[in-house]
């Protein structure tokens, strides 16, 4: 039994961590094909680094571009790739360009895919990530969503339910195994001047929302206000698209303490401990609901319905005033929420599932 993890983006990296430990345990036969997605150290070898991951195997060293340049390069690299190595299984993460790329690159050659957090659906059909991820879902023959409402998402769409496994979420597996390492090897807080509870954390990369100079400007007044009215701190490690964006637009980010993008380990201490987060990530919406922080999604949709039915998360869109209102509303929600992504052994259960 060979395996190929095919990964390119920061949030791949972090969530395919678990699955590449547990075919490490295994004494797995398995190569790790590096698409170059994100290829900035901040985006990518640092949480090789910090996750004390095997490098990979292949880098296809695709870079940016626009999504059919980018896509099409994936396509046409991973191909050749997987006729050499010829694995059994494909394994993909998540919604991006390299995961659909790779996932249909595999299934036109009948290597058998399976797709690790499955079955999100946003319902909103501009986001390239939702494009992304039915695709990827319906060329797969391993469905591993997280919740039970990402499997009814699949069954709902026609997809066999004998190829769906309910696993939960990977993030889970590397927040647990993170936690403790980031309190030993970080001290985020000191270096950043802050008080536990005393900041606002910020995060914003979708297209939708940086590369729309009114959504973009909207978002930093509603930041601007949110930091005003509480005299907080606004910490926000800004992803390269968004700086490159701001510096675009000529936007001013004033009273906010724009870094830069940090590493995972960095990154979840930050989270735990601040007093709120706002975001328009996937991925942190569901850290914050795992560690118990507040959150406030700058979207008008989220393919995390579950964050939001637990509680611990509210969907405000982009405008400055409604983010402010968000903000006031949540600040002292109850934080004892379920987490509903799982118990923090998906990766485990995906390789037994795939390897058996
Ligand atoms: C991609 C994914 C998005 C995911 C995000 C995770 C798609 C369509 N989008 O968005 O779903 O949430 O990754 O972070 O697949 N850049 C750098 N260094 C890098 C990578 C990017 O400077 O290492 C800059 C470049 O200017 C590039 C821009 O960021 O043009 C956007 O990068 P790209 O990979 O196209 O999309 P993301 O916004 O990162
Ligand atoms: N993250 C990080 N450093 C940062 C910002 C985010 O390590 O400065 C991590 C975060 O903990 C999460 C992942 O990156 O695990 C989310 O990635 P991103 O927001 O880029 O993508 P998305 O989840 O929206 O696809």
């Amino acid at each position: 039994m060979t395996i190929a993890i095919i990964l390119g983006t920061r949030p791949e990296i972090i969530k395919m961590a678990p699955v590449i430990r547990e075919c490490k345990r295994r004494d797995l036969d398995y190569d790790v094909i590096h698409t170059g997605q994100h290829y900035s150290y901040e985006m990518d070898r640092i949480f090789f680094e910090q996750l004390e991951l095997p490098l990979p195997e292949y880098n296809l060293d695709v870079g940016s571009g626009n999504h059919g340049l980018q896509t099409g390069r994936i396509l046409v690299e991973a191909e050749k790739v997987l006729m050499a190595e010829r694995p059994d299984v494909v394994l993909v993460q998540g919604d991006t360009n390299t995961v659909m790329a790779g996932a249909l690159a595999a299934s036109k050659l009948h290597i058998k895919v399976g797709h690790v957090e499955a079955g999100l659906r946003s319902l909103d059909r501009r986001m390239p990530e939702e494009i992304n991820r039915i695709v990827a879902d319906h060329v797969s023959d391993y469905l591993f969503p997280p919740t039970e409402i990402s499997k009814q998402n699949l069954l709902k769409e026609g997809i066999s339910e004998a190829k769906i496994n309910v696993v939960g979420n990977t993030i889970v597996d590397s927040v647990y195994q993170n936690r403790a390492i980031a309190s030993r090897k970080v001290n985020m807080l000191k270096e950043l001047g802050l008080d536990p509870k005393g900041y606002f954390l910020v995060t914003a990369h979708r297209a939708e929302n940086v590369d729309d100079r009114s959504r973009l400007g909207e978002i930093i007044r509603g930041l601007e206000l949110v930091g005003s009215e509480f005299s907080a701190p606004v910490v926000f490690p800004m992803h390269p698209r968004t700086r490159k964006m701001v510096q675009e637009f000529g936007l001013h980010l004033d009273g906010i303490r724009a870094i830069e993008p940090l590493g995972f380990l960095e990154f979840l201490q930050l989270e735990a401990e601040s007093r709120l987060i706002l975001t328009d990530s996937g991925g942190v919406q569901e850290e914050a609901c795992i560690l118990g922080v507040p959150c406030v999604t700058l979207r008008d949709n989220t393919e995390r319905p579950e964050t939001v039915e637990v509680g611990a998360n509210l969907l405000v869109g982009a405008l400055s005033g409604r983010i402010l209102e968000g903000v006031r509303g949540m600040m002292d929600a109850e934080n004892g929420w379920r987490n509903p992504f799982g118990e923090g052994r998906a990766g485990e259960m995906i390789v037994e599932l795939v390897g058996s």
